[in-house]
């Protein structure tokens, strides 16, 4: 393991994987480019590690630059103009190959895809030592690939973590966090905070209650928790941002934790898109939103039952429970489709014994957690 800035690596591909991918490259190429003359173009800072083994091992006659992404400020109608810092040979009608360490989404390659259109290059290959085919949502070829990882950062054999780490002679990636974070929804009646309480003990996850974490700092007259009540008082909403301290705070109070469960957060897409970033900040991720799915007749029925014996106001009016029902809907919509964009919904049947729920959801934790 490894420590860059403030973030934790841990080795990932050897030596010895680097180099066989680099010879199986190399192979390609004297073969592509036997008796030409092509111009290799290393795109700094990333790629001089891996351009200088290609080229070692290059057979024929060959030239080489090495550029920077650049850009200007064109004309106004241009806007930005993108160019190649360094480069300074005429390509017109030669035969380029791009030698880049890694393509991740391939902005990168887009940008220079049309700078070396417009220096009307006979042809030019792109050979990239990594590339993230997951990230890759280009159309611009990339023909030769060494090593396909997944959607993950790495440094070391030229990349680098802001600044760092290109010296290392093998690959690292960002240390994994193996917490299981959950967001769990349901309507009212749902069941939903029996069943937190009991997988909170069943996985060794910290419950995180919105409602409770707001009261918490209320009554404790924390910074934040003064924050939220000036709005609270003023009959506005709490803002998301003071919200989000709250659980950030939440979260790190509970460092090592096996992973969260989030019960009513997020409520809206912003809150949403800012646990993801803090969650990523982490190194970790919201994992999946599980819903208690159930009919709305069941949930009213419970909920008058429920109103006989609890006193609870709300619980008593078929008029307002349906109400609330709806506002439920109406809010985790948007959360669904957000999470279900991401693969990450979870719609569980809500309908029988607490047993009974207790396995289902088991069954999607326990298929996250392998
Ligand atoms: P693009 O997203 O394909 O345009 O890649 C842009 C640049 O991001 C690359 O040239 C690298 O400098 C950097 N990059 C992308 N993925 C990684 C990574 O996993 N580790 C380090 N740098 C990366
Ligand atoms: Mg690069």
């Amino acid at each position: 393991m490894i420590k860059l800035h403030d973030l934790e690596f841990e080795p990932y591909i050897p030596e010895e994987n680097i180099f066989s991918a680099i010879d199986k490259i190399a192979e390609e190429l004297n073969s592509i480019y036997a008796g030409k003359r092509p111009v290799f173009i290393g795109v700094l800072n990333g790629s001089f590690m891996f351009a200088s083994e290609i080229i070692k091992r290059f057979n024929g006659d060959c030239e080489v630059s090495f550029v920077k992404m650049g850009s200007y400020e064109g004309t106004t109608t241009t806007g930005t103009v993108k160019t190649l810092v360094g480069l300074n040979q005429d390509l017109k009608g030669r035969e380029v190959v791009l030698l880049e360490d890694i393509v991740d989404t391939g902005n990168t390659l887009v940008e220079i895809d049309q700078i070396l259109k417009n220096a009307e290059v006979a042809d030019y290959k792109v050979a990239t030592l990594f590339f993230k085919p997951e990230a890759y949502k280009k159309k611009v070829p990339v023909q030769i690939k060494g090593i396909e990882i997944p959607n993950k950062f790495i440094v070391g054999f030229g990349l680098d973590y802001d600044g760092l780490g290109r010296n290392l002679t093998q690959v690292y990636k960002r240390k994994e966090n193996r917490m299981t974070n959950l967001v769990l929804f349901g309507p009212p009646g749902a069941g939903k905070g029996t069943q937190a309480t009991i997988l909170k003990d069943k996985y060794n996850l910290i419950h995180i209650s919105t409602g409770d974490v707001f009261r918490f700092n209320i009554k404790n007259k924390t910074e934040l928790g003064l924050s939220a009540k000036s709005f609270i008082d003023k009959g506005l909403l709490v803002p998301d941002e003071v919200t989000i301290n709250m659980l950030n705070a939440e979260v790190e109070k509970n460092e090592g934790a096996n992973g969260f469960i989030f019960d009513g957060f997020p409520r809206t897409e912003a809150q949403a898109l800012a646990l993801n970033s803090y969650l990523e900040s982490r190194g970790t991720e919201v994992h999946a939103m599980i819903a208690l799915e159930v009919e709305d007749e069941v949930l009213v029925q419970r909920l008058l039952e429920r109103g006989k014996t609890s006193g609870r106001k709300d619980d008593a009016d078929e008029a307002v429970i349906r109400n609330r029902i709806s506002v439920y809907y109406n809010e985790t919509a948007i959360l669904k489709n957000f999470y279900q964009k991401q693969d990450k919904y979870y719609g569980v049947d809500g309908v029988g014994s607490i047993n009974e729920i207790t396995e289902r959801l088991s069954a999607v934790i326990d298929e996250l957690m392998k």
